[in-house]
């Protein structure tokens, strides 16, 4: 990572939407979404982890090209896709294609909420996928922050990121889902962990989550 990326504390500082632009510059799909079978195992799990069947309205910051986007539309009726690069958003358009169902927007997870297309509007899904650990701790912390204000009662927060080290990224996926998990408002509901991959959902609540059987009325004396 180079100097000027980090404060003079010398703690890493938020990625720039620049860093993101050279490395859409160098290929269509630089994080290989499309290519690998670790990334589709991955979305099917972060699919099969959403606790709700459907849901009104979702924001996905951090689209890139679009393939998990493709996977919201189908459980949503409205989702809103963001991202830092023009060039990923315009590849994302180009997969979904034209509907209604989908706004895409030029909007960073650490932009101010009003910002974004119909900032009125609450969600009931946010995804955060492979994007917390571009921001700092104090900016994600903000950003989650945010996000809870956004976020209708009960309604869900998804989280999913690699859990190895890289270099340029200023915190480490595990410490992303830690600063989640201490954001006031919400509650945890499930976990998958391995070597590799986090995944995390959380409920908008200020008490425990409920579990999915007992929200679906089954009986879990
Ligand atoms: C690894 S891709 C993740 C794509 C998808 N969310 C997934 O889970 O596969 C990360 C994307 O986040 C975008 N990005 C980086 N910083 C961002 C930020 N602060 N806000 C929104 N998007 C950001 C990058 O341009 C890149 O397209």
């Amino acid at each position: 990572m180079s100097m000027d990326s980090r404060t003079s504390h010398g703690s890493p500082t938020s990625l720039g939407a620049d860093y993101f632009r050279n490395v859409y510059a160098a290929k269509d799909d630089p994080f290989m979404l499309d290519s690998k079978w670790y990334e589709r195992r991955k979305y099917a799990l972060t699919m099969a982890s959403l606790p709700k069947p459907h849901y009104r309205r979702a924001l996905e910051p951090g689209c890139s090209i679009g393939v998990l986007t493709e996977q919201l539309v189908t459980r949503c009726d409205h989702v809103v896709s963001t991202d830092v690069v023009d060039s990923a958003l315009d590849s994302a358009r180009a997969r979904v294609g034209e509907t209604a169902a989908v706004e895409f927007a030029l909007w960073s997870l650490s932009d101010h909420w009003s910002a974004l297309p119909t900032p009125e509007e609450t969600f009931d899904l946010i995804v955060v996928s492979e994007v917390g650990y571009y921001l700092d701790a104090a900016d994600l912390a903000s950003a989650m922050t945010r996000a809870v204000d956004h976020l209708e009662a009960g309604g869900t927060l998804v989280a999913a990121h690699w859990r190895h080290d890289v270099d340029d990224y200023p915190i480490s996926g595990d410490r992303v889902h830690e600063i989640i998990a201490a954001t006031s408002g919400l509650a945890l509901l499930s976990r998958y962990l391995d070597e590799d991959v986090r995944i995390e959902v959380f409920v908008a609540s200020d008490g425990p989550a409920v579990s999915v059987a007992s929200t679906d009325g089954l009986d879990v004396r």
